[in-house]
């Protein structure tokens, strides 16, 4: 071959590979509403900036036949790019060969990639859309997947790590998925389950559809699995664009700071009336964050899921925030086992990369009963006590309203190391609500009073006195527990300027292998 038919020869290869497994599995995979591959790549690194790796392997399987069908790239597009500047590795699932299924060469492309990202200590994005493991290939299949679940492990904490489910993702392949920071589901075509319909009905007896077992809105709303649930493709990439946008590169920087317009010192002046007179009425805390944040712009995470804690992202004067806060208008913004969990994992991410925490309080206690106790509300309670009490990153603590019980201590108190600890003058801090502690300390006294007029003044009566005395954080603050009483208008200006302050802040944890978070 002379050298120019050489070099013809490999831009035809290279369009070849860019065909992926031909033009009738591309139109069959855009007429169910799915991008290629590639196309997702375009969409989601920044115009120009990608470049493929591996575009000539193919796979190495005998079995079946297969040996007489193979693909250039094989089942999977990887490689690198920028998003925003900044660069990301990614590998893409392509459906249209072998339905991206995993192959062992696809499995080396993949850990290959992500070895990459570790070296080079970049965030590493995962498009999955694939029918599992390979068939064809047994168990060469069975251990790519365990290879890559290594590198997932051993990356988490590292580099973030994303994925997007916008397809099939089943059997073992989920947990690569599950071992990642953030995972986004499309509505119509993804799914995630260990075992499928067909095989629960046999081994159960249960009759489900897909979706209702694994689809999107099952794991945004009921099982937690998925942080995002996206109307379409296109909006995923863009979630997974806002989201790097907040996080450092790796566990060793620091979260880019973004220019911004909105004063540092401007007052909110609904922020003074916002909190109702009656300590049971609801508010929405989202109305809070977003009179705060920069710009009013909050990225939440699991929306969906656990609505009584809120977690999500923000900018103070530019720089990458994560907030969690309680949701008093859902279940009264009490803990359970759900949002302990979700808060939890959320605040173990900030930590690891560096993000600083504000915690928002207006909690009731934990959720009282037996089915939360049969849960294991005491371990998972623990999992976001754990998750403060260990995260060495900036902590800012604002009880807003109500801070009872051991949620008091959980939600990022003064004693799990919370550097600023403030409060609105609406705050309550106390061991229990008023009600509920004059029912255990005058309970004997109130049955022996008869007459109900009585019973009714001297319980009024108590209460006033237990409200005067806790129903405020003026007891908290005169030991120090809370550091300052703040005008809720200037909310914004004083989360800044304790961020500020604690830009210097080092501590560091006493030397261990790893610690044993309750899981
Ligand atoms: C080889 C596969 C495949 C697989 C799909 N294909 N899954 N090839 N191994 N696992 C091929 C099909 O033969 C077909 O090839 C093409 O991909 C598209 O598949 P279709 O069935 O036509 O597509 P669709 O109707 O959209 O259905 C998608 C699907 C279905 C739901 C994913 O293909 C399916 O159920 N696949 C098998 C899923 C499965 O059981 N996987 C193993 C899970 S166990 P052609 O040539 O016609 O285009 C597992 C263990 C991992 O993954 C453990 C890790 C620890």
């Amino acid at each position: 071959m002379e050298n120019t038919e050489k070099v013809k020869n490999l831009i035809d290869l290279r369009g070849k590979a860019k065909l992926g497994g031909g033009e009738k599995r591309i139109a069959s995979q855009h007429s169910k509403g799915k991008f290629t591959a590639r196309e997702r790549i375009h969409m989601l690194l920044d115009e120009g900036s990608f470049e493929e790796l591996d575009m000539f392997v193919t796979h190495r399987c005998n079995n079946f036949g297969l040996e007489k069908e193979k693909y250039l790239g094989d089942g999977v597009v990887i490689g690198h790019g920028t998003i925003d500047g900044r660069s990301v590795y990614v590998f893409a699932q392509d459906f249209t060969i072998f339905g991206g299924s995993l192959s062992e060469t696809m499995a080396l492309k993949i850990c290959k990639v992500m070895d990459m990202a570790m070296k080079m200590g970049c965030p590493i994005i995962g498009i999955n859309d694939s029918g599992g493991a390979r068939i064809q290939e047994g168990v060469t299949a069975l251990s790519g997947y365990a290879e890559i679940f290594e590198r997932n492990i051993l990356a988490s904490g590292v580099i973030p790590q994303i994925s997007a489910i916008f397809g099939p993702c089943a059997g073992g392949a989920v947990y690569s998925p599950a071992l990642t920071d953030f995972v986004i589901m499309t509505e119509q075509n993804s799914y995630m389950f260990v075992t499928g319909p067909k095989v629960v009905k046999s081994v159960t007896g249960e009759d489900i559809s897909i979706e209702n077992l694994g689809g999107a809105d099952v794991h945004a709303r009921k099982s937690g699995v998925s942080h995002f649930r996206v109307a379409d493709e296109q909006t995923g990439i863009q979630r997974i664009r806002e989201l790097i946008s907040y996080f450092p590169q790796n566990n060793l920087e620091e979260a880019p700071i973004e220019n911004c317009s909105d004063p540092i010192n401007r007052l909110e002046d609904s922020l003074n009336e916002i909190i109702p007179d009656n300590p049971n009425s609801p508010y929405d805390m989202k109305v809070i964050i977003a009179g705060i944040v920069d710009d009013g712009k909050f990225l939440e995470i699991h929306k969906d899921y656990a609505r009584n804690i809120i977690c999500g992202f923000a900018r103070f004067n530019g720089v990458s925030t994560g907030i969690v806060a309680n949701q008093p208008n859902f279940l009264a913004g009490i803990l359970d086992c759900d949002s302990s969990r979700k808060a939890a994992r959320f605040v173990r991410f900030c930590d690891a990369f560096n993000i600083p925490v504000l915690t928002l309080v207006d909690v009731p206690g934990f959720l009282p009963g037996s089915g939360q106790e049969y849960a294991g509300i005491i371990i998972h309670g623990a999992k976001l006590m754990f998750a403060y009490g260990e995260a060495t990153v900036p902590k800012v603590t604002i009880t807003i309203r109500k801070s009872y019980g051991g949620a008091h201590d959980v939600m990022s108190s003064k004693q799990l190391r919370g550097d600023f600890n403030y409060a609105w003058p609406t705050a309550e801090i106390a061991v229990m609500g008023a009600a509920g502690a004059i029912e255990v300390l005058e309970g004997r006294a109130i049955s022996k009073i008869e007459n109900e007029e009585e019973k009714a003044s001297y319980i009024s009566a108590k209460v006033n006195e237990y409200k005067e005395k806790f129903a405020n954080p003026y007891e908290a603050a005169s030991y120090g527990y809370i550091d300052d009483i703040i005008e809720p208008r200037n909310t914004r200006f004083r989360v800044i300027r304790a961020f500020q302050a604690l830009q210097t802040k080092k501590v560091v944890n006493p030397l261990k292998k790893h610690s044993n978070i309750p899981l």
